[in-house]
């Protein structure tokens, strides 16, 4: 889709992070917006901000892990817009730790985020774009969609879900006029690790949960990219209709060392060790926590 202006997106996850970097890069392409999200304050802050710097923004208050939720955002957007043409499912949480201290519960929410809250977006809003014959889907997985990560099985699993549908999804839209991407960032420094945040069923964290948590806080403060450079990504994306959008120039080579240890039958290494590490410097950037 080469001509964004006036045309209408849709972010969940929109109050912040990415989200809100892709919502503030479209509405300077001249694109109206929806601002989806669970935290409703922040939402609300946030679309205010942007109405004030001349956005024609609204927010909508939504749980992605309820599909009536979903089903009442196209509502909502196509009742005060009339159309919709880019839909991007990002909103999500990254609980970490140890694979055997994870629970049931811990299990539930994560699927129901990343991987339910992704599947509602698309088969709400994807048939409306293919009716209309145009459009954009952006489905928000990570890097741990491609690699995997010790400490973060769960988020792991969830990601690789998306990269997977996301995949799938492109192959049966070919030729409908509606393209698909995937976005899979590497370290974008944003609340991710803070998603206990939005936490509703009162479970609590292990130490070593809890452990995990803040280093990866440290890490993603001090080497993480800027939201508003993953905007860009995504922006050049849709105008292209290019399927991956990879931030960072490491992530296509640690893939590249998970199909290698594939194809050659070993056991799993480490995709960031060894020469994929040549690429690191593409990890730094030092960006401005959203
Ligand atoms: N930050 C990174 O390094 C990174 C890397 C790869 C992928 N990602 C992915 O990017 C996406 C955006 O995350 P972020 O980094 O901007 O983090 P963030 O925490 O700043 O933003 C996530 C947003 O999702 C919202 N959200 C959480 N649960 C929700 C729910 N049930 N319904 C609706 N909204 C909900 C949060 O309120 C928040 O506004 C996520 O899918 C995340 O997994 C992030």
């Amino acid at each position: 889709m080469e001509d964004l202006r006036e045309k209408v997106a849709v972010v969940t996850g929109g109050a912040s992070g990415i989200g809100l970097g892709m919502c503030e890069r479209f509405a300077a392409e001249g694109m109206k917006l929806v601002l989806a999200d669970v935290e409703a304050a922040r939402l609300e802050a946030e679309v205010k901000r942007l109405s004030s710097e001349g956005a024609d923004a609204i927010g909508v208050r939504c749980d992605v892990r309820d599909p009536d939720d979903v089903r009442a955002l196209a509502e909502r957007t196509l009742s005060r817009f009339g159309a919709v043409h880019v839909i991007c499912n990002n909103a999500g949480v990254a609980p970490a730790g140890p694979m055997l201290e994870t629970t049931p519960a811990d299990w539930r929410w994560i699927v129901d985020v990343n991987v339910m809250g992704v599947a509602y977006g698309v088969t709400t809003f994807g048939p409306i774009l293919v009716e209309a014959g145009e459009g954009h889907i952006v489905n928000t997985a990570s890097e741990a969609g491609l690699v995997s990560s010790a400490m973060l099985g769960m988020y792991t699993a969830t990601k690789h879900a998306v990269v997977g549908m996301t995949e799938s999804l492109r192959r049966e839209l070919e030729g409908s006029g509606v393209g698909v991407s995937c976005l899979c960032p590497n370290l974008v420094s944003t609340k991710i690790f803070q998603s206990e945040r939005n936490r509703d069923d009162g479970a609590g964290m292990t130490g070593r949960q809890t452990a995990t948590l803040a280093s990866l806080r440290e890490v993603i403060s001090s080497t993480g990219i800027s939201p508003a450079q993953v905007a860009d990504d995504v922006v050049d994306a849709i105008r292209r209709d290019r399927f991956w959008i990879f931030t960072h120039d490491v992530t296509a080579p640690a893939a590249g060392v998970r199909f290698a240890d594939i194809e050659a039958g070993r056991n799993p290494s480490d995709p960031y060790a060894g020469a994929a590490l040549e690429g690191l410097e593409g990890l730094r950037g030092g960006g401005d926590e959203r």
